[in-house]
């Protein structure tokens, strides 16, 4: 087609688009073209702008390697990773659901653990943490014999991999559920973290004032053959960023009552000091039971500790 006015430019790259024989990318591209040129019309994007969004997208792609993917923290930042998940699940977004982010940190191969063993393998930072998880159908019904991984930061809000001074699987662990649906471990609690601001995404967050902190939390994934795998993440209810997830990441069914005990009887003997109880509930849906590829494949080097720099918001 030759061109004669900016409305020319759609229909001829929609028309395109029609010579393609997958539906679903015809669907899924001209629904983007209609969108962005929409776009690009109601703000009336200048050529300076243009090049200038060409440059950030092409940052985004520079910036990722093996061991951290700019792309997907800008879409977590900007919320498109929660949308995503949300109209997934909770039947397609119709109701509340447990479901969450992946996040960039599960690696295959956890530590197989017994219920209510230690998932801190050598010796790191934080208060004592007893958990105790329940998953089950929509029924209501528990859900026996799913295989669950967790894994959370330190009291430090660094992970394993990150950490040279942590032992390898060190707060991460593979439980089963028994016939009541229930897995339980012991742990440290955990705290939030920064996300990286070396890139576009820090400049997304410097420009509008926000912090760049995630609340603290413990990551599940839970596998079970007939019912989709679900990822989860278990937000601390006392985390004062908990309203201001930097990744939009927290819902309500997942805010956790991590309780305090100061005195009393803790549930082993060893515990000093104050310590923390968490028990939550899972619901997962049927559909298919298929594992993630693992974000992250081995443990940093021994210089490869980040740099926690963190953004304050404006208030
Ligand atoms: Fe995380």
């Amino acid at each position: 087609m030759i061109i004669r006015t900016h409305e020319d430019v759609t229909s001829s790259v929609l028309s395109e688009l029609e010579r393609s024989k997958d539906a679903r990318f015809k669907e899924i591209m001209s629904s983007a073209v209609r969108h962005l040129h929409a776009w690009v019309r109601e703000v009336r994007l200048t050529e300076a702008e243009y090049q200038k969004a060409a440059a950030i997208i092409a940052k985004l792609g520079q910036l990722s390697d093996k061991s951290h993917n700019e792309v997907v923290l800008i879409g977590g930042s900007l919320g498109v990773s929660s949308l995503v998940c949300l109209v997934n699940n909770g039947d397609r977004g119709k109701r509340e659901t447990t479901a969450n982010l992946l996040g960039p940190f599960w690696r295959a191969g956890s530590p197989r653990t017994e219920n209510g063993a230690s998932i801190v393998r050598s010796p790191t930072p934080g208060a004592p943490m007893f958990v105790t998880a329940y998953v089950k159908d929509l029924a209501g019904k528990p859900v026996a014999d799913a295989e669950v991984d967790v894994w959370h930061t330190s009291g430090e809000g660094i992970y394993e991999n990150q950490d040279p001074q942590q032992a390898d699987m060190n707060l991460r662990g593979k439980f089963t559920t028994d016939a009541e649906g229930k897995i339980s471990f012991r742990s440290l609690k955990p705290i939030g973290y920064p996300i990286p601001i070396n890139g576009p995404v820090g400049d997304l967050l410097r420009e509008q004032g926000r912090h760049n902190l995630r609340p603290a939390h413990i990551h599940f994934l839970i596998f079970k053959p007939g019912y989709k795998t679900q990822f989860s993440q278990v937000y601390s209810s006392d985390d004062p960023n908990v309203e201001t997830d930097v990744q939009f990441g927290v819902w309500r069914s997942l805010i956790g009552d991590y309780v305090r005990h100061e005195k009393g009887p803790a549930p082993a003997a060893d515990v000093r000091g104050p310590w923390y109880s968490l028990e939550h509930h899972f619901v997962i849906e049927p559909g298919e039971a298929k594992l993630p590829t693992p974000p992250i494949t081995g443990k940093a080097g021994p210089d490869a500790k980040p740099e926690s720099v963190v953004l304050e918001r404006r208030k």
